[in-house]
């Protein structure tokens, strides 16, 4: 395929010479002359083991050369990188300035251009900027999104370092898209890269690197935390995380990354205290460690706001134990809930079909005795009484009888607190407690709500 590359830095330069040597016909672009010299130069624009090589290789064979025209560049390609730097503004933002700027030039190029052309955003960018930089290139170009081009969103997972290495054994490849033909030619473009390839929301794609560094960043924290614990008490950290790090099932695992509700039962939360306490007892500072509670609490605040927002009395509470399959009451964050939502009058009713007031024993009782302790008048094990008695349910269990609910129950609002659907096609207002909407009946959810009462913001 035909490549332009706007920006040849440490993505840039890289992208182009693994590019040529995967057969395509590269052009980079650069605002710096010295860098497109070094380029025409057959040499590498940055230190990277195996660059010089490639670079070299690709200049031999003809594959790749630079410029400063972006013109030239666009006319010469079918598709073109954007993968200019994106450094922070000192307040923090991200500064998109030379994306903006690429994205204009990209823009007044394609006016004089007929065929159809794909930009791709390789830049970390932040949600919204794909967006943008489709309307720049509408505006520079006056030609059509869709129509005339396509802009996809394809993150850069390289590390400095090993980047050769990384570009041609990605972790995966994705493209956020809404165009065929950009999906078709990306599915063509990488088909000899090593990784699978998923193809998602725009959206989707522009948060990704944000979640992967910052998840990298919490890791790294983390341990150095657990290590500084261990070292005060004379205990190997790098034995703890090497064990730590051999749990496939819950520790290194998709297991809990699941966005929701917060934690709860009798072992987290306890846990998670003492270790805190230790830490503090030690003189060990762990700020990340202490936050993961405030964190927890704040997603019960979360819960009781998104349900109060929308003014209905009459609520719903579909599940009451700490999880689905258990009547463990200890620690359950929707116990705290409810307990605030009685404090502001809701009228409740709440089933689930582990939980019989009447046999709760033990530290089980005495943990619903502390928080309800009438809660015996508003648990029934008739989940149809509560479904039927209520304008707002709440699903705090994923659990299979409550599947159904959506299309035998349409006009209500339900609030998710754990995703009991993936998909939702409902006849009333949807709500995930951390997703965005999903509802596909875009009529119904846009109805306006009537509200039994309104909260007031003092
Ligand atoms: N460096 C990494 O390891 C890495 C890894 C993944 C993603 N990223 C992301 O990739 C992007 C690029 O990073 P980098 O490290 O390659 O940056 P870099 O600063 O090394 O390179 C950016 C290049 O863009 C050029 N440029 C600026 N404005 C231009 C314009 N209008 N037209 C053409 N070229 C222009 C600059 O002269 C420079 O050569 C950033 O968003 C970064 O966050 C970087």
């Amino acid at each position: 395929m035909r490549i332009s590359i706007f920006g040849l830095g440490y993505v840039g330069c890289v992208g182009a010479a693994c590019l040529a040597k995967l057969g395509h016909d590269v052009i980079g672009v650069d605002v710096n002359e010295n860098k497109v010299r070094l380029i025409n130069e057959g040499k590498p624009t940055i230190i990277e083991e195996g660059i010089s090589e490639l670079c070299a290789e690709a200049h031999k064979n003809g594959r790749m050369r630079a410029t400063t025209d972006a013109c030239e560049a666009v006319a010469h390609s079918d598709i073109s990188f954007i993968v200019v730097g994106t450094p922070s503004s000192k307040e923090g933002h991200l500064n998109l300035n030379y994306i903006f700027n690429v994205a204009e030039r990209i823009g007044k190029a394609l006016k004089q251009k007929d065929q159809f052309h794909i930009v791709a955003i390789r830049s970390t960018v932040l949600p919204g900027t794909n967006e943008k930089v489709g309307e720049i290139i509408e505006r520079e170009s006056g030609k059509k999104r869709n129509t005339d081009f396509a802009v996809v969103s394809n993150p850069e997972f390289l590390r400095e370092g090993t980047s050769v290495n990384d570009y041609f054994n990605p972790p995966l490849t994705l493209i956020g898209t809404d165009n065929a033909i950009a999906e078709q030619t990306f599915r063509e473009l990488y088909k000899d890269i090593n990784a699978e390839l998923i193809c998602t929301d725009i959206k989707v794609a522009e948060i990704m690197k944000y979640v992967n560094n910052t998840y990298h960043a919490l890791k790294i924290v983390f341990g150095n935390e657990i290590g500084n614990i261990c070292k005060r008490l004379n205990i190997d950290s790098h034995k703890v995380m090497e064990i730590f790090c051999k749990d496939r099932q819950l520790n290194i695992s998709p297991y809990y990354f699941k966005p929701g509700f917060a934690y709860g039962g009798s072992c987290l939360p306890k846990d998670m205290k003492a270790l805190k306490t230790l830490a503090h007892d030690l003189y060990v500072d762990v700020p990340v460690i202490e936050s993961i509670h405030s964190s927890n609490e704040r997603q019960k605040d979360n819960a009781v706001q998104t349900i109060l927002a929308k003014g209905k009395r009459h609520i719903g509470i579909l599940g009451l134990s700490f999880k689905s399959g258990t009547d463990d009451l200890r620690c359950s964050p929707i116990v705290d809930v409810v307990e605030r939502l009685l404090g502001k009058g809701c009228d409740i009713r709440i089933y689930d079909k582990n939980v019989k007031v009447s046999e709760l024993t033990g530290t089980n009782k005495d943990f619903i005795m502390a928080k309800i302790p009438h809660l015996q008048h508003f648990v029934t094990s008739d989940l149809e009484e509560v479904c039927e008695h209520s304008d707002l349910l709440v699903v705090t269990n994923k659990e299979k009888e409550f599947e159904p609910l959506l299309e035998r129950y349409p006009g209500k609002i339900i609030i998710d607190l754990v995703r009991q659907w993936q998909k939702v096609d409902y006849d009333g207002h949807y709500e995930g407690l951390s997703w965005g909407d999903i509802n596909q009946n875009g009529e119904a959810q846009g109805r306006e709500i009537e509200q039994d009462f309104r909260q007031t913001d003092f």
